[in-house]
């Protein structure tokens, strides 16, 4: 038996905090296998899961991979990628959000997951800082601490009286010399709120006046659902790193693949990372991705991308949020992109974490606690694992509804 001592300083606190969706995730599992355990159905909104299938023209793309480049696929790929593969990124780029990108600026990885973990470790070292656009994904918090260890994490609320404001002269504040970069997610994750081209603007010039990098995770960039915004179609700024995700997009976060647009500077000591820590993307998943974007027409894939995809999931996103709205003593974000409705529970008289596993315990609906956000008092529920089957959404905030009256009650 090895005691739980042998382990490094940083297992022992990724084992003291493991990541709470995920743990949810093994639930839903269990679920799958031993639904006669649980006393009615579980409504899963808990995780950031597409529910739909991939497009049609990229299984075509896969199929015909697999049946003349199997052999080719099997061997080891560059670290940034099979050349064609960033070429078929650069011009997914252009053709989408008509960004003008050299293959130089792109290294594509293992998921942005990794690649958000790589930028950890080009950019943080132990005793620097970090500013996270607050609330923020869970599990950027959980990579510095696994990757790189005691970084100075500051968080810069954008929430303000249940509402997105983020306040420029506060973030200016926070500011010093051992800041190294500036994270948000727009659409953010988890509170579905988007930057104005304004407000990123006004970021940006901070970060390149005090000289520190911007990363901006645009994991949702397909998801606006009031117009996609112009900083998605402009040139890069020096000292701006984007990452972007394919997982949710093109659903298929388990293909993990994903890449980031950078500095070629940085983009190299990304790559010497990756040498180390994943050695090379998958190459089946890349020769799928660089033979739809060759064969697909352009005006298809864009309105795939920026029409199809935001008309279908934002009118969940707002139905989602109008029966949450509906539900007395709950006060909703409404959203305008991504996957969440995030909302408050602060007259409800519970912390989040309980909000949260009552709801599972005595009802059978998963919601994730906004304390895992750095937003106490908040919950977030997902609508994408649910997005064809509206129904069970309807059913998820039936059964909240009764939960919420019975807290009410008790007072
Ligand atoms: C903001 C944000 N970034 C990144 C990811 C993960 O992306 P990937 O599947 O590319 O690792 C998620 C997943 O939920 C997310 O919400």
């Amino acid at each position: 038996m090895i005691r739980t001592g042998w382990l490094s300083e940083r297992a022992r606190r990724a084992v003291e905090r493991p990541s709470a969706i995920r743990e949810i995730m093994s639930l839903v599992a269990d679920y799958k296998r031993h639904p006669e355990k649980y006393p009615r159905r579980l409504i899963y909104m808990a995780g950031g899961w597409p529910q739909d299938p991939p497009p049609e023209f990229l299984r075509e793309a896969l199929v015909e991979v697999a049946e003349r480049e199997f052999a080719s696929t099997a061997g080891y790929p560059p670290t940034r990628g099979d050349p064609e593969f960033v070429d078929a990124l650069a011009a997914y780029e252009r053709e989408v959000f008509g960004r003008t990108v050299e293959s130089e600026e792109i290294l594509s990885g293992l998921g942005s997951t990794a690649l958000t973990g790589a930028l950890f470790l080009a950019l943080l070292d132990e005793g620097s800082e970090l500013i996270l656009a607050s609330p923020a994904y869970l599990n950027y918090e959980r990579q510095v601490s696994v990757e790189v260890g005691r970084v100075r994490i500051r968080r810069w609320p954008i929430l303000r009286e249940g509402r997105f404001d983020p306040d420029l002269e506060e973030l200016k504040e926070m500011v010093t010399e051992n800041t190294r970069a500036i994270l948000i997610s727009t659409p953010g994750n988890p509170d579905g709120q988007v930057f104005s081209d304004e407000q990123l603007r006004a970021v940006s010039d901070l970060a390149e006046d005090r000289g520190v990098w911007l990363l901006i995770d645009v994991a949702y960039r397909a998801f606006h659902y009031d117009g996609s915004p112009r900083y998605l179609s402009r040139e890069r700024r020096d000292h701006e790193v984007w990452i972007c995700s394919l997982s949710k997009e093109l659903r298929i976060p388990g293909w993990r693949v994903g890449y980031v647009y950078a500095d070629p500077g940085l983009i190299r000591a990304l790559e010497t990372i990756e040498q180390a820590r994943t050695l090379a993307p998958c190459r089946p998943i890349q020769r799928a991705i660089a033979r739809m974007v060759e064969s697909v027409d352009p005006g298809e894939l864009r309105r795939y991308l920026l029409e199809y995809t935001p008309r279908k999931y934002g009118k969940v996103a707002s139905y989602t949020a109008e029966l949450l709205g509906s539900v007395e003593g709950l006060r909703i974000l409404e959203p305008a992109g991504g996957f969440y409705v995030f909302f408050s529970i602060e007259e409800l008289g519970v912390g989040s974490k309980e909000f949260s596993d009552g709801l599972l315990r005595g009802y059978q609906v998963a919601v994730v606690p906004g304390r895992d956000f750095g937003a106490e008092g908040w919950i977030r529920a997902s609508f994408a694992p649910l997005v064809e089957e509206v129904e069970l959404i309807e059913e998820g905030v039936e059964r909240m509804r009764e939960y919420v009256s019975s807290l009410l009650q008790r007072g």
